[in-house]
């Protein structure tokens, strides 16, 4: 997919130890969500796609269990060589790197002379071919590469100072410690940095923290470069957009924007015709194809997979769904971790809960929930009812207003529910209930009304409701008595 640049060897060191105290929240920033996944993944994907084979120090410091725990469930990042590093006190992205240098994994890295590729946490939005061009090999008397952007407004960035205009650059001053000219400066530091990992071990050592915040800056270290006649490179982004960090909840609501239109121009162009790519979100993981309609108000997240030409209609909400091809979701319905054969219809307002399945030309019609079920091809569950532990066959009919009482109030060796089967070609009348556990006969005919409580055999029919009784004139006597 992405050029690699597999041949050159790197080190990485994410810094992810922050509470991100802008957040105003007890969440670690860098797992707050945003297209879909922690903030952190999105640069962890970049890393995977672009130097699969690199060792990478993740620097965690807040709620790092949970950081660890998640970063460690995912598959994908299976291929990294990954080192926690703990940070135990924030002092500053200094701090986390030294922590990261002066780590066993550091002084392995700094023994090998291996250059150390330093990526914040919190920028969702980089593209790999970034991560391709700033890892470019160092030239020998180079101390480390910069990236840097112009920004229309730079508050709250450090600056890049340069020797004059376009000299060499002397320093970076932070937002806090920048006099009114630095303030001016529209070039700003990034947090994305190659370098030299003897001149990073080394030049670690020598940051101080005496600055407004009492922190240990890592831009420190061009200062030291520049004084030390070490070459400071410089990469220059043109699309600042890439480089939006996230700090509070605007940016992070920003980014998930950004994040979604690129997701939406992306399969748009793949063919999927979205009504209005505005108000439609989906999430990095989720895959599309060719000739899909969605519907505004749409929501697609986790692994959800949309075969070619499903149409899916307004306010739809999907979560780990698999759905066929062809098949028609209708407004309203919201379906998590199930599958949908193709050609199927269901909704509108329709209630998929995990664990179902929807078999092919079946339909599931409004107001009507599933749960751990599944529903053979060409079924019909139309209107009004509750699905739930049961097996239904193929070329089943179930009427409006249909329960399976799967529940009855006990736990019986961890099992809670019970299980219902109805097997194929049943004919279940409207308003009918099953008390599970139960087996429907292939072929039975349940009559409307029933309350079924014992199996009933193949090609039966099943009537379970009180016999009616007509008492004729009895109406018009009722009356006259009130
Ligand atoms: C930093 C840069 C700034 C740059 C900006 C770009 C410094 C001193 N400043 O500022 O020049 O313009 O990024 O986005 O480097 N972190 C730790 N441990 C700490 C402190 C921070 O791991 O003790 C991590 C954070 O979790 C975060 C990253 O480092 O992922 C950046 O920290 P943050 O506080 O966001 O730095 P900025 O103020 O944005
Ligand atoms: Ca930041």
């Amino acid at each position: 997919m992405m050029k690699t640049n597999r041949e050159q060897k790197i080190a990485v060191i994410i810094l992810a130890a922050g509470l991100g105290k802008r957040m105003k929240s007890p969440l670690p920033k860098v797992l707050h969500p945003v297209g879909g996944q922690p903030l952190l993944f999105h640069i962890l994907d970049r890393v995977c796609e672009v130097t699969p084979q690199s060792s990478v120090a993740l620097v965690v410091g807040h709620g790092r269990e949970e950081v660890e725990t998640q970063v460690r469930a995912h598959s994908r990042y299976a291929s990294l060589d990954l080192h926690f590093i703990h940070q135990a006190e924030q002092k500053g992205t200094g701090h986390a790197a030294r922590c990261a240098m002066d780590s066993a994994w550091g002084e392995k890295i700094a023994r090998a002379k291996t250059p150390v590729l330093v990526l914040p946490g919190d920028l969702p939005l980089i593209p790999s071919r970034l991560v391709e061009q700033i890892i470019e090999p160092l030239h020998r008397m180079a101390g480390l590469r910069l990236l840097t952007t112009e920004l229309q407004n730079p508050t709250g960035y450090g600056r890049v100072v340069r020797k004059g205009k376009q000299g060499p650059v002397l320093r970076i001053a932070e937002e806090r410690d920048a006099n009114l000219r630095e303030k001016e400066i529209r070039e700003v530091a990034t947090s994305i940095y190659v370098f030299n990992s003897a001149f990073l071990k080394a030049g670690l050592q020598r940051i101080s923290n005496k600055n407004a915040q009492g922190e240990y800056y890592l831009t420190d270290l061009i200062a030291q470069a520049a004084r030390a006649k070490k070459r400071v490179e410089v990469l220059t982004w043109g699309e600042s957009g890439d480089l939006r960090g996230v700090n509070d909840p605007w940016e992070l609501a920003e980014a998930g924007r950004t994040l979604n239109e690129k997701q939406v121009c992306h399969w748009a162009r793949q063919g999927v015709r979205f009504i209005d790519p505005s108000s439609t979100w989906i999430d990095v993981s989720v895959e599309l194809s060719e000739e899909v309609v969605v519907y505004p108000g749409v929501f697609l997240q986790g692994s959800t997979k949309i075969a070619r030409g499903v149409t899916i209609g307004p306010n739809v909400v999907l979560s780990n769904m698999v759905i066929g091809e062809r098949a028609v979701i209708k407004a309203g319905t919201v379906g998590e971790g199930s599958e949908i054969g193709a050609d199927a219809q269901v909704g509108p307002y329709a209630h998929l809960r995990p664990g179902s399945q929807v078999g092919e030309r079946a339909k599931i019609g409004n107001f009507v929930e599933l749960k751990k079920s599944r529903i053979g091809s060409d079924t019909s569950i139309a209107h009004l009812s509750y699905v739930g532990d049961a097996q239904v066959g193929s070329g089943v009919n179930i009427g409006c207003g249909f329960v399976t009482c799967n529940f009855d109030g006990r736990v019986v060796e961890g099992q809670r529910k019970h299980q219902t089967i109805i097997e194929d070609g049943v004919f279940l009348g409207s308003d009918c209930q099953t008390v599970a556990p139960i087996r429907i006969g292939k072929g039975a005919y349940i009559a409307s009304g029933s309350t079924i409580t014992e199996n009933v055999e193949p090609e039966a029919l099943a009537i379970a409701r009180a016999k009616q009784v007509n008492k004729p004139g009895y109406a018009k006597k009722l009356r006259e008595k009130s």
